[in-house]
């Protein structure tokens, strides 16, 4: 198939469009570098030895995207750029609103046009927001903390009305648990422009102390050693998981979790991180973070059934693979 991805540069793209290319499919690319670099496409096709078509566009750009659309045969998108950083979004909304629902919203718009009937959207576990987990699909979403939070169910409820009206679209919301790591090649991986917010980008710039320290939100929450728990998940084979969405999922609306469905804690993957590459990461315990709730992992049933999709990789892989990345990057001063 020929998959225009949208936001392709990015973290979660880049490995995505590995394992497309892997496949056998053709990419298009459709990424403006706000959170990314264009080094990154260069690097795909170091990995994969396979053409990559781009285009240097902002997805909420009607008039761009169109060309996009008319001037390539397009069989599927996927769906991932997006503004990611919950502090920033409750700082600016408007960005945060208009970048991810307007880009949305034309996605869906020009695959109505053009008669492209496969949509796979990024959505985030975020939007179960303070329900028990482990998380499944059924469950009645409940408000999240912020406005980036907010455009993922706004997002979601868009495509579900799409859906409605278009008898032979399928689309898949992909509701990601906590990606980490990175290839294995240590070419490609998470590389935060600012000041990392997630954990393990903070971790590895510690261990390659570009950071005095890891700050850990809490240690009072009720888990097993009161730090918070989440489902880390291989961003590979997350990004086999948007493969198997793109060539099982049925017409229609389906929604599935991408997570291993393990919870692990904080110090949990410290340790670990610190055993698998043998590196001391200095940490200090600070009060919570707002908006941080105890226990997030998925039910993963849905996916392995209806998808035939299961994540592979342990912990210690994501770890390893996160510093080797990491370590091949030049030193960056923030
Ligand atoms: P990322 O920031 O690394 O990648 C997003 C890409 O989209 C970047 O390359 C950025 O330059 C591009 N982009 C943003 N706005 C754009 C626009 N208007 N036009 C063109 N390109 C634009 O983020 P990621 O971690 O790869 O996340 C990808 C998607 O998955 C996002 O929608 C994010 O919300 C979602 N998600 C991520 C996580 C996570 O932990 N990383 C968890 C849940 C959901
Ligand atoms: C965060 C976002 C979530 C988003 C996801 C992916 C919040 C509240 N949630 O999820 O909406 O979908 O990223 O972008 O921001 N931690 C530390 N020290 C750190 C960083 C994190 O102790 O420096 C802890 C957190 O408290 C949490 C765990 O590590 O228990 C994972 O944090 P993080 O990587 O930020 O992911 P989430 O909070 O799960």
């Amino acid at each position: 198939m020929n998959i225009l991805v949208t936001g392709g540069a990015g973290y979660i793209g880049s490995h995505t469009c590995v394992a497309l290319l892997n496949e056998g499919h053709s990419v298009i690319i459709a990424d403006n570098f706000v959170n990314s670099n264009q080094s990154v496409i260069n690097n795909i096709t170091k990995i994969t030895k396979k053409p990559i078509k781009f285009y240097n566009v902002d997805v909420t750009n009607e008039t761009l995207i169109n060309n996009i659309f008319r001037e390539n045969k397009i069989d599927g998108v996927i769906h991932f750029a997006g503004l990611k950083a919950v502090g920033e979004s409750i700082e600016k909304p408007i960005s945060y609103y208009f970048n991810n629902i307007v880009s949305t919203i034309l996605i869906a718009k020009m695959c109505q046009m053009y008669n492209v009937n496969r949509i796979v959207f990024s959505s985030s576990a975020t939007v179960y927001g303070n329900n028990s987990s482990p998380f499944t699909e059924s469950m009645k979403l409940l408000p999240t903390t912020n406005p980036y939070g907010e455009t993922k169910v706004i997002c979601e409820r868009i495509l579900l009305d799409v859906v409605k009206i278009n008898p032979r679209l399928s689309v898949s919301i992909l509701r990601y648990f906590n990606p980490i790591g990175a290839h294995e090649s240590g070419l490609i991986g998470e590389s935060p422009n600012t000041i990392p917010n997630n954990i393990m980008p903070f971790i590895t710039q510690v261990a390659k102390r570009l950071r005095e320290k890891l700050y850990i939100f809490g240690n009072d929450y009720p888990t097993k050693d009161g730090t918070g728990i989440r489902d880390y998940i291989h961003v590979m084979d997350l990004a086999e998981g948007h493969v198997a969405s793109l060539n099982n999922t049925p017409v229609g609306y389906h929604i599935y979790n991408l997570g291993t469905g393990i919870g692990t804690s904080v110090l949990e993957l410290v340790k670990t991180f610190e055993e698998t590459n043998k590196i001391k990461i200095p940490y200090e315990i600070v009060g919570r973070r707002p908006g941080d709730i105890a226990l997030c992992y998925a039910d993963v049933t849905k996916a392995q059934v209806e998808l035939g999709w299961t994540a592979k990789c342990d912990l210690t892989t994501m770890c390893r693979d996160a510093w080797r990345f990491e370590k091949n990057q030049s030193l960056i001063n923030y």
